[in-house]
């Protein structure tokens, strides 16, 4: 095998929904619990994106973002809701997409 074979992790990949990944590296839906008391993106976890993002990260899943803030799973967690400032969020996915790297926002709500 030659020694310049690139794993195939590294290797560029499609979704099915047409999302052109750089490599398949993938940081899975974990929910950080690092928001703002206000459920917006902390600094920590801008930077935390970030250097994920400059790391080499193809994609980035989000944890849970709730979709109301008074249907939340526990302290720390981010909510974005249909009439919400969206600054610290917009700039969170600037920060994941860095060097190429994809974001993808995992919404939720944990009731019926
Ligand atoms: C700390 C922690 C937080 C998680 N938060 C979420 C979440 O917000 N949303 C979700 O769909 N899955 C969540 N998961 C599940 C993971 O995304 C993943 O499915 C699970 O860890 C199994 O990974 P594996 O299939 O690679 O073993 C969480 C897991 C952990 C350990």
């Amino acid at each position: 095998m030659s020694e310049n074979k690139q794993h195939a992790a590294f290797t560029f990949f499609t979704l099915p929904s047409g999302l052109a990944l750089k490599n398949r590296v993938v940081k899975a839906a974990m929910e950080e619990n690092l928001a703002e008391a206000n459920q917006t993106p902390s600094q920590v976890l801008k930077n935390i994106y970030s250097e994920w993002a400059k790391g080499g990260c193809g994609l980035i899943i989000t944890g849970n973002v709730m979709v109301d803030h008074l249907a939340m799973i526990g302290p720390g967690g981010l909510a974005l809701e249909q009439q919400a400032d969206i600054t610290a969020c917009a700039e969170l996915a600037r920060l994941a997409q860095q060097n190429d790297c994809k974001i993808v926002m995992q919404i939720n709500h944990p009731g019926r």
